[in-house]
């Protein structure tokens, strides 16, 4: 696999889409399990999700059902610690076990705000599926129920993560390379 360049930043190979596959069917395997005999609601938040929730709803051997949400709370390369706006949840979640889907977990305020929104609309449950989780990021605490990969707190693009919309066509995960990131 040969490094890309976004924007003048050289982003190296990270992960392969077929480890990505693989752990994403065992996550699938996981939630039908634990869910075995419910019909929980996948809500993916857009855009990055995109890919990783329909894999993995792809990946449940239950019945399940899937919805969408779109959130704004980064530009560029830095978060901006705010959630700017969000679009859906038209759906009646009360009572329903909902699996919020995102693609990955940095600070953690997104989640927060998202996760405290959907917990107000009465939801038998409510637990967390992230592909990409930054551990040493985190700047509010967060327990993910289900991780993909855990991660160092680095630039990643690729498999529906972006860089101003760029590369989410990227079946495999690519990092930012270290000479060229930005001062913390
Ligand atoms: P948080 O609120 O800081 O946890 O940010 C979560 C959102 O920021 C994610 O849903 C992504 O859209 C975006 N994000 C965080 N880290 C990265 C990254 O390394 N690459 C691309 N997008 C990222
Ligand atoms: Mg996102």
């Amino acid at each position: 696999m040969k490094r890309k360049t976004y924007q003048g930043l050289t982003f190296r190979p990270f992960i392969e889409h077929e480890a990505i596959r693989a752990r994403v069917a065992r996550l699938g395997e996981l939630i039908s399990s634990d869910y075995a005999g419910e019909y929980p609601l996948l809500v993916c938040v857009l855009n990055g999700a995109a890919p990783f929730a329909v894999d993995l709803f792809r990946a449940l051997d239950i019945d399940a059902e899937i919805t969408f949400i779109r959130l704004k709370s980064y530009e560029g390369m830095g978060s901006t610690g705010v959630v700017k706006q969000i679009m859906g949840l038209t759906d009646d979640i009360a009572g329903r076990h909902v699996i919020i889907v995102e693609d990955i977990i940095d600070t953690g305020n997104t989640m927060t705000r998202l996760k405290a929104d959907i917990q107000a609309m009465n939801p038998a449950s409510v637990r967390i599926a992230t592909l990409l989780f930054k551990p040493e990021a985190l700047q509010v605490p967060i327990d993910p129920d289900y991780i993909g990969f855990e991660i160092p707190k680095k630039f990643i693009i690729g498999y529906g993560l972006d860089i101003d919309g760029m590369a989410r066509n990227l079946n495999d995960i690519y990092v930012l390379d270290d000479e060229n990131a930005p001062a913390e």
